[in-house]
């Protein structure tokens, strides 16, 4: 095994805590430094998981034993942050998404390029137990060539009245629905080639951005894709759990599915029934026939492992940094996700199909 490396968390809010949860079950990890300008949650922070916290940035940019910072602080803040840690010859691992517009990730990409530091982005449903599984799935052959992916993502309303989420300049596009855009350019496996966007009139009237969005994509290889975004319907508590009774949750209004339509099977991953089903096209003699070939189930315990794996993310990243190997999805792919996003705000805004290669 490499040698430890010592860690920096930036920002210890919810996405900072669970960076730090993951840095604590690193084996690559040696000491964890915390950094967020909120001392009341600083010193919490020092207090539950026991790891030493600063005052200021400087301390962390100055402390060359600090090989790998995780910055997970407000989206108008990750350009700066990764600029600053990369140019003080720090890995990064920076939260999505990569800034609030199409110039902030040109110049996550450039800083990356000029350092040539390690800079991996937070799209952690990469490493989800269920998408990874879909993912193998397809690469195996197993459904054919994808044609076609559907995700409908019906969510509680969770980021609150009078946050950043809600206030910002940037869409839920980019916050939220990058992470869903990345896995169908995944399963794709393919670049997209324009993007068409509409939203209707929103429902939480205190956000400052659509509530709503259904994204159309089309690759250069002929196949398509549909986001359908709701972030209401669902009866909850507001913070978009994964309920505790699965009867209800499978049936409350909660959806957060995807559909991979193959030329000879398909899929689907259905996070709220914590289950993922894999179909089988054959010719038979009447016609193209269709039977469920796999069905794969996952106990409440591993929910995080099967979805948003920040855990493994992070553990790898550390391995990676530790033994001086690049990154596992380079900037430059998730630069191709951002663009999507972006794509998809113009494309509202302007009513049209946007070309990617436009932008
Ligand atoms: N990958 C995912 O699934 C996922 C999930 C949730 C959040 N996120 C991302 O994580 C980031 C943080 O989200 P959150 O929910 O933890 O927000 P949060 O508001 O709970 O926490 C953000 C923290 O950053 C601190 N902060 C602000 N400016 C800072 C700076 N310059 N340096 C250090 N700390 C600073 C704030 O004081 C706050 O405590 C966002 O970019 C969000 O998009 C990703």
């Amino acid at each position: 095994m490499s040698e430890k490396i010592n860690v920096a968390v930036l920002g210890l809010g919810n996405m900072g805590k669970t960076h730090v949860k993951a840095a604590v079950a690193s084996p690559w990890v040696d000491k964890i430094i915390g950094f967020d300008p909120d001392k009341d949650l600083s010193a919490g922070c020092a207090e539950e998981f026991k790891i030493n916290t600063v005052d200021n940035l400087d301390e962390i940019l100055n402390d060359s034993t600090v090989a790998l910072v995780y910055i997970a602080t407000p989206n108008d803040t990750h350009v700066d942050l990764t600029e600053r840690v990369m140019r003080a010859g720090k890995a990064v691992m920076c939260e999505k998404p990569m800034g609030e517009n199409l110039a902030d990730a040109k110049r996550m990409v450039d800083v990356q390029k000029e350092t040539g530091g390690f800079l991996q982005l937070g799209f952690e449903l990469r490493y989800s137990k269920m998408y990874a599984k879909a993912k193998e799935w397809i690469d195996n052959g197993m459904i054919g060539d994808v044609v076609n992916t559907h995700c409908r993502y019906y969510a509680s309303e969770f980021h609150g009245k009078d946050t950043w989420r809600s206030n910002s300049p940037g869409s839920l596009i980019g916050e939220k629905l990058s992470h869903y855009l990345d896995c169908q350019r995944w399963f794709v496996n393919d670049e997209v080639e324009n993007v068409y966007s509409i939203h209707a009139p929103k429902v939480v009237e205190y956000f400052n951005h659509p509530d709503n969005h259904q994204i159309n994509l089309r690759f250069f290889n002929g196949a398509i894709s549909t986001l359908v975004f709701n972030m209401f319907l669902p009866e909850s508590d507001g913070s978009d759990p994964l309920l505790d009774v699965m009867e209800k949750q499978s049936d409350d209004g909660h959806y957060l599915q995807h559909h991979i339509f193959g030329t000879k099977g398909g899929i689907e991953t259905d996070v709220f029934r914590r289950r993922l089903r894999r179909w089988e096209f054959t010719d038979g003699v009447k016609g193209l026939e269709s039977k469920i070939a796999e069905i794969i189930t996952f106990p409440k315990e591993e929910d995080l492992l099967w979805f948003h794996n920040v855990h493994d993310q992070n553990i790898r990243i550390s391995e990676l940094v530790a033994k001086g190997l690049p990154p596992e999805n380079t900037i430059t792919d998730s630069y191709e996700t951002m663009k999507v996003c972006f794509a998809a705000e113009v494309s509202e805004n302007e009513n049209r199909i946007v070309k990617l290669n436009e932008l």
